[in-house]
């Protein structure tokens, strides 16, 4: 491409003879290796019924895949989404179009299938705006000063330390529990699952000594689970090892305080990091001193982008019953237009209309607030949202706001 000539990419679903290439290429994009047994690893994962590559010829310069999901919306209530992943291009192609290209093949696909929504995890926040995306679910890094640590009552219950093939049956139906209450959660599908539990190996992931355990009730009945790594340290002769909670789901607030003071209490152990949580945990409320508990950073995670504006806003519920008549902007043409909302905590009905706009969006600044964790008036603020009658950011506000606050602790 050095001869001047206009590169136009060309993009496509990959062949499964490809996919060796498409995987260089992502592993290229993410500056990361190629470890033996990757390739054959990801035919496993990927749909290639929704895996796309950019060519220049038949050179594979450019990778996206997407997969089929359920998003907890407010309600809560799930809807169908699609989840975007792998998006990279080969530095010798980059800044000439292979991305949008690949993005509007997702989306027009994930349109078709009648997904209402996507999402995706942003590598850099500059990227996505221009897509329809916007940020729409932070996330958190805690750290525990764990000799600070006090709960104000003991738990009650137990943790049992498991092995993976336990928490492979059990997982699953607490995950769900949780999944289907908590807005901005998605599926977990099998597969993930047995990656996350060590059951499939990642080729050249690093071997870390991941500890399961699984919390039961007074009567036995399982209703959480942690996943944590405990790194071994001494400062002369004292010891300072550090714990790394990988994931805790908790289907009810005993077991979420039971796994907490368990990870609090491992012995040897002087900090504690949780990282990928919400940005509204309870753990210092259940604390005597709560600045035991500090949150280290958060951040933007999960950008939503609304693919079908009347499937997505009918599809969650509202916390105040209300009428908005919404004026969407999408320069991409798969979501604008002028629509009625009429909703509340029973459901909600979207429809085309005439009448003349409350509010006036760009669809980005939809995706944001569509969960119910940004705002509108933030929004309105920073004149990303016109209003164009008296109040209707108030009243948008009052209705679109969810509690609990939405949070996605799922990779993908
Ligand atoms: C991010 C990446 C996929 C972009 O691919 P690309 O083919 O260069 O993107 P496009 O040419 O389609 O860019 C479309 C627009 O987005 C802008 N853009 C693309 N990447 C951007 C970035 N990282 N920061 C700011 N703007 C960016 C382009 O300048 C262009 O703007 P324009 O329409 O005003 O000209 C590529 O740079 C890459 O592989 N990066 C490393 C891996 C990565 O970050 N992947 C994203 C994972 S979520």
């Amino acid at each position: 491409m050095g001869d001047g000539t206009v590169w136009h990419p060309t993009v496509r679903l990959v062949e499964p003879d490809e996919l060796a290439d498409w995987v260089r290429c992502l592993r290229i994009g993410f500056h990361q290796d190629e470890p033996d047994g990757l390739v054959e690893h990801l035919r496993a994962e990927v749909d290639l019924d929704r895996t796309w590559a950019a060519f220049e010829g038949s050179d594979l310069c450019g990778t996206l895949r997407s997969a089929a999901t359920s998003l907890t919306v407010p309600g809560p209530a799930p809807v169908p989404a699609t989840a975007i992943s792998s998006a990279t291009v080969a530095p010798t192609h980059r800044r000439r179009g292979a991305l949008s290209a690949m993005v509007d093949a997702a989306l027009g696909f994930g349109k078709e299938a009648g997904e209402v929504v996507s999402i995706l995890v942003a590598a850099e926040y500059p990227i996505y705006g221009r897509f329809g995306f916007g940020p729409a679910i932070e996330g958190a890094v805690y750290h525990v000063d764990v000799r600070a640590v006090r709960f104000r009552r003991r738990a009650v219950g137990h943790v049992a330390l498991v092995e993976p093939e336990t928490l492979r049956s059990e997982a699953p139906a607490i995950y769900d529990r949780v999944r289907v209450a908590q807005p901005g959660a998605i599926d977990r599908s099998p597969r993930w699952r047995d990656v996350a539990l060590g059951i499939v190996e990642v080729p050249g992931a690093p071997a870390a000594a991941t500890r399961l355990g699984l919390y039961r009730s007074p009567s036995g009945v399982p209703e959480g689970y942690v996943r944590y790594q405990a790194k071994q340290d001494w400062d002369q002769m004292r010891p300072n090892s550090q714990l790394s909670i990988d994931d805790l789901v908790a289907s009810t607030p005993e077991a979420y305080h039971a796994l907490w003071q368990f990870c609090c209490e491992v012995d040897l152990v002087r900090s504690l990091e949780a990282w990928q949580r919400g940005v509204d945990e309870t753990l210092p409320w259940l604390l005597e001193d709560g600045r035991a508990v500090r949150q280290a950073s958060r951040f933007d995670f999960i950008w939503a982008r609304l693919l079908d504006v009347p499937g997505a806003l009918a599809g969650r519920r509202y916390a105040t019953s209300d009428a908005l008549v919404l004026e969407v902007v999408d320069q991409r043409g798969l979501a604008g237009g002028r629509y009625l909302l009429d909703g509340g905590r029973d459901g909600a009905t979207c429809t085309a209309t005439t009448a003349a706009a409350d509010l006036v969006a760009p669809v980005d600044a939809l995706g944001s607030v569509y969960l119910g964790g940004m705002s509108w008036h933030v929004l309105h603020r920073a004149g990303r949202v016109d209003e164009e009658s008296p109040s209707a950011v108030a009243r948008a506000e009052a209705m679109f706001r969810s509690a609990p606050v939405p949070w996605c602790s799922t990779w993908f």
